[in-house]
């Protein structure tokens, strides 16, 4: 297959997952070891992907720093920048003034939040063979008002796009991966707030053009929201979707430089620990993310969990499914859990909080 241009959507606030997100773009949280992205960037160049123009807004100056020229990922990087968010459609039009591709040749485009396993070669091949204006990835999940729901025919073209519909007519989902025909991007207005989703995509199938659907059913994740992203990282520690970019062995869990395990502390189910954070005698960590720098203490129970880069949980803590913000304090005596969220650098008094199943 001849060389490959993306455009990488990067620039939404990823306010679901604050506080994470406050400090870091979504993107460039670390997942199993690494910047997010880097599982993305690996696994497009894997599929023939060359060229990479980021569409960045929100704290745009953080990417290039983190994956320069490309280079080092056998890759070639552009970055640019909407001053305010245009949207997905905006932000699509923004970047495509930094690509080679002619009219006709197909441009790849990625949500900055997905994990997927599918075959993006094959999505480019059907996209060529039926000479379509835009190829979606497709998958299903058990709750589609969350996404786009997106009801194909039996030929897989696309006959609606209903983006965040509380009535979904089917289980499948637009999965964030499109291949379009260059000149279909140029057709997006310029320096305008467009999003595909909503006018984009919709107007295309109601002035006929060919809008088809790639469906499969591979492992796939929108690592949107906390509970997503502990999965993913996770997921990648424990091999469900294989990855270029992990940065060690894995298994049980990963282990950056400098982290220290005591021999006596239980670490599994997919945790990923980062540099010179510590786990002391007699802690459990279970399927969760250890920022680096951070401290569990001796007896501390951390389940399902993020705890943030130089935060400490306190002797005897029981932590599950919650997130500690950066350099947080979680003292003695609190039991944080369903989703709960410490902002980063508060200090949690001792016994402060208590969650009970019986409330
Ligand atoms: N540059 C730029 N500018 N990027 C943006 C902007 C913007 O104004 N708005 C959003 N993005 C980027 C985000 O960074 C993310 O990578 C991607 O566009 C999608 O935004 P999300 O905020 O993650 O959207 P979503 O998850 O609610 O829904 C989208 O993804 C679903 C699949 O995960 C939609 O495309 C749904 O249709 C889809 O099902
Ligand atoms: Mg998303």
């Amino acid at each position: 297959m001849p060389d490959l241009e993306a455009i990488l959507l990067v620039g939404g606030q990823g306010t679901r997952l604050r506080p994470l997100t406050l400090g870091t773009p979504k993107p460039l949280l670390q997942t199993a070891g690494v910047p997010f992205l880097a599982h993305q960037l690996a696994r497009a160049r894997s599929f023939g992907v060359r060229r990479i123009v980021f569409a960045t807004s929100y704290k745009a100056s953080m990417f290039e720093p983190a994956f320069g020229d490309g280079a080092a990922f056998g890759l070639s990087l552009v970055y640019m920048t909407e001053e305010t968010p245009l949207g997905t459609g905006g932000a699509i039009r923004n970047a495509a003034e930094a690509l080679t591709a002619g009219p006709g040749d197909p441009v790849l485009i990625l949500n900055g939040d997905i994990l997927s396993g599918h075959d993006i070669g094959e999505q480019v091949r059907v996209h060529r063979a039926k000479q379509a204006a835009v190829t979606l990835h497709l998958t299903e999940v058990d709750d589609p008002s969350r996404f786009g729901c997106v009801p194909t025919d039996e030929a897989g073209r696309v006959t609606a796009f209903l983006e965040k519909t509380p009535n979904p007519v089917t289980n499948r989902i637009n999965a964030g991966c499109y291949v379009f025909t260059r000149s279909v991007i140029d057709s997006i207005p310029r320096d305008e707030v467009v999003s595909v989703e909503r006018e984009t995509f919709p107007g295309l199938i109601e002035s006929g053009e060919l809008v088809l659907g790639y469906a499969d059913r591979t492992y796939w994740l929108d690592v949107g929201t906390p509970t997503a992203y502990v999965q993913g990282s996770r997921d990648l520690v424990l091999g469900k979707l294989s990855s270029p970019a992990l940065p060690g062995p894995t298994g049980e869990y990963l282990q950056l430089e400098g982290a220290r395990i005591s021999p006596e502390a239980k670490v599994q189910g997919g945790t990923a620990v980062g540099a010179r954070a510590v786990v002391e005698a007699g802690a459990s960590v279970v399927g969760s993310v250890l920022s680096d720098d951070c401290v569990v203490e001796a007896g501390a129970t951390v389940t399902d969990s993020v705890v943030g880069q130089g935060a400490r949980v306190c002797a005897g803590t029981v932590v599950r499914d919650a997130v500690i913000g950066d350099g947080a304090i979680v003292r003695p005596g609190n039991e944080l859990q369903n989703g709960v969220r410490i902002w980063p650098g508060i200090e949690l008094p001792e016994r402060a909080l208590r969650y009970s199943s019986d409330v």
